[in-house]
């Protein structure tokens, strides 16, 4: 079931290609992180300083083995949405942390471009290489839910409003 918004008479095709993310994406991948903070209908915007909080700089702040990160871009090459996993560990988990072998994606799409197919197009993106995955995300959030359940992401954990979900590399949804 898809949710309409005020703005989804106005949406349309665009088009974008994807490619790797490079050391020049830093800046925009930080914004992507602070869009993928859910923030529930009626509360305040998070401050931007959140970015500094340690359980939400560490899924972007240095390098680690096994970073991987896709970008989707329009025909000038502005970036319009993101994907990243990165390997957690027992001593520093993550939101939807499951296990040192198993990275952690997080994404978002700037507004004006949601619900064209990019969300879709980076997740399967990142699946391709790496088919398992966990991930966090708030009871709430709907569309994210529903992308997540639709290329095989199963609930495995609840914590308060945060649902953790597990993707196997055997799944066969794609
Ligand atoms: C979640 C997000 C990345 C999806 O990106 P997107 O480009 O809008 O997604 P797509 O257009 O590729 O749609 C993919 C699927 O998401 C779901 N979806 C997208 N928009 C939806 C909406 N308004 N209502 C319900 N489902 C929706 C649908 O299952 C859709 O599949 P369909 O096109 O076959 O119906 C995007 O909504 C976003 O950036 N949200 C804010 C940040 C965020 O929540 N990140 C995830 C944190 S866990």
């Amino acid at each position: 079931v898809r949710i309409w918004t005020a703005d989804s008479a106005r949406l349309s095709l665009v088009d974008f290609t994807l490619r790797p993310a490079t050391s020049e994406d830093e800046p925009f991948l930080w914004e992507v992180l602070y869009q993928s903070i859910h923030v529930r209908a009626g509360d305040e915007p998070l401050p931007r300083t959140i970015l500094d909080d340690p359980p939400i700089a560490h899924y972007l702040a240095g390098s680690r083995p096994g970073d991987d990160a896709v970008i989707a871009c329009l025909d000038d090459g502005s970036p319009v949405g993101a994907a990243y996993c990165r390997f957690f560990t027992v001593e520093d988990p993550s939101y939807g942390f499951v296990s040192a072998d198993v990275p952690e994606v997080g994404m978002a799409v700037l507004a004006e471009y949601r619900g064209r197919g990019i969300g879709r197009a980076l997740l399967k993106s990142l699946l391709a290489r790496q088919p398992t995955m966990s991930l966090s995300v708030d009871t709430d959030n709907l569309p994210a839910r529903a992308l997540y359940d639709s290329l095989g992401f199963v609930e495995v954990g609840q914590d308060g409003t945060s649902i953790t979900m597990l993707r196997s590399g055997d799944s066969d949804v794609t």
